[in-house]
């Protein structure tokens, strides 16, 4: 194989533009590269690689001689164009939530659970930004000491809602900085009846409610997690209870995680030894130093920080852990690039 033909779904986006960039400094070898977007930005130019490159109108042509599709455009069109992919001949790795729960699509983080890319049957799912980033934390945790129960609180970025979220929310701050009223339009959820503005202000609603109170957001880590580390998204064998916030940071989502393991006698330092040997995570973990992870210092790093380690004294086995990530990277784009460098390492593709 001298390269493939790459299509990006979704180029004009907030995860759009990550992918290109980090197609750009994988070691998958690109024959071809179409940018992918909606009517509204076709024409507009592009560049990978420093070549230019202009973005086209998706339609059901345009997966004609497609090896590789990166998808994140939202749900709806990945249902639309992904089967018609797969049947042209390419596979598909998609950043929405649209197949994340089909029995027969792999939820991949590589680090974590590659060996399920090998039942692929065309599309392979990145996980959800919230549930990548707290299961790389948790897999080496659960490998050595068993898992039972996971509680998390998210803080979660604007970006991942995004990019005219993104823009809302940085409008809503110059807003309030000129004295003026704060509108919106979108956040917390695009197409939801009420908006409140984002900035100097937190949101307790990421994606739609469903029947039971939960929030989709919370729902997804709930059943993803259990998905990628038990094959089974509805398991009783590993407690997950969620809540999602919307925060007013523009890059990298921070995840407050109380944990209980299997094995009570498992210590601080034995879960700092299994996190520090894990690829794709970084311990920051020095109070003494001042040393925490921060979205600040996460953003534009491929890696998973965790800090702030601590053990709960007053219930052997549990644990409180700080985990932030940049959304777009390990969350969305790294982590879709990182499945696709796989496919092409494994000769899955
Ligand atoms: P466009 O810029 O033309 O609207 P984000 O997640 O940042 O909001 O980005 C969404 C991405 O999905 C954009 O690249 C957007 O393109 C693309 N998109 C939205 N609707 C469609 C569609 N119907 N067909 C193809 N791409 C779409």
């Amino acid at each position: 194989m001298n390269g493939y033909n790459v299509a990006i779904l979704g180029a004009t986006g907030a995860v759009g533009s990550r992918l290109i960039s980090q197609l750009a400094q994988s070691n998958i070898p690109v024959k071809n590269l179409k940018l992918l977007a909606s009517a509204r930005s076709a024409g507009k130019v592009l560049k990978f690689k420093n070549e230019p490159l202009t973005v086209e109108e998706t339609t059901p042509d345009s997966f004609k001689n497609v090896d590789l599709v990166l998808a994140s455009a939202g749900g709806n069109v990945s249902q639309k164009f992904l089967p018609i992919a797969v049947q042209s001949g390419a596979v598909c790795v998609d950043n929405t939530s649209a197949f994340r729960m089909d029995p027969d699509v792999p939820l991949v983080i590589p680090e974590v659970n590659r060996e399920a890319l090998k039942r692929h049957h065309g599309i392979i799912a990145n996980p959800n930004c919230s549930t990548i980033q707290m299961v790389i934390a948790l897999a080496p945790i659960y490998h050595a000491f068993g898992l039972k129960q996971v509680i998390v609180s998210t803080y979660q970025a604007v970006s991942g809602a995004g990019q005219a979220a993104w823009n809302e929310m940085l409008h809503q701050a110059q807003q309030r900085l000129n004295n003026e009223a704060m509108t919106a339009k979108i956040t917390p959820v695009k197409g939801e009846p009420h908006h409140y503005p984002l900035a100097f202000n937190l949101l307790p609603q990421i994606d739609v409610f469903e029947d039971n109170g939960y929030t989709h957001e919370e729902w997804k880590m709930i059943h993803e997690t259990k998905k990628i580390l038990l094959d089974d998204m509805d398991s009783p064998d590993i407690k997950v209870t969620a809540t999602c916030v919307r925060v007013p940071v523009e890059l990298g989502h921070g995840e407050s995680v109380y944990i209980e393991v299997a094995d009570k006698k498992a210590t601080v330092a034995g879960l700092r030894q299994q996190l520090t040997r894990m690829p794709g995570i970084i311990v920051q973990d020095d109070p003494a130093e001042q040393l925490y992870p921060q979205p600040l210092t996460a953003a534009g790093k491929r890696e998973t920080f965790v800090g702030r380690l601590r053990a709960d004294e007053e219930n052997p086995g549990a644990f409180n852990l700080w985990i932030v990530s940049d959304n777009l990277l390990k969350g969305a784009a790294w982590n879709t690039v990182e499945i696709a460098e796989c496919l092409v390492e494994d000769g899955l593709i």
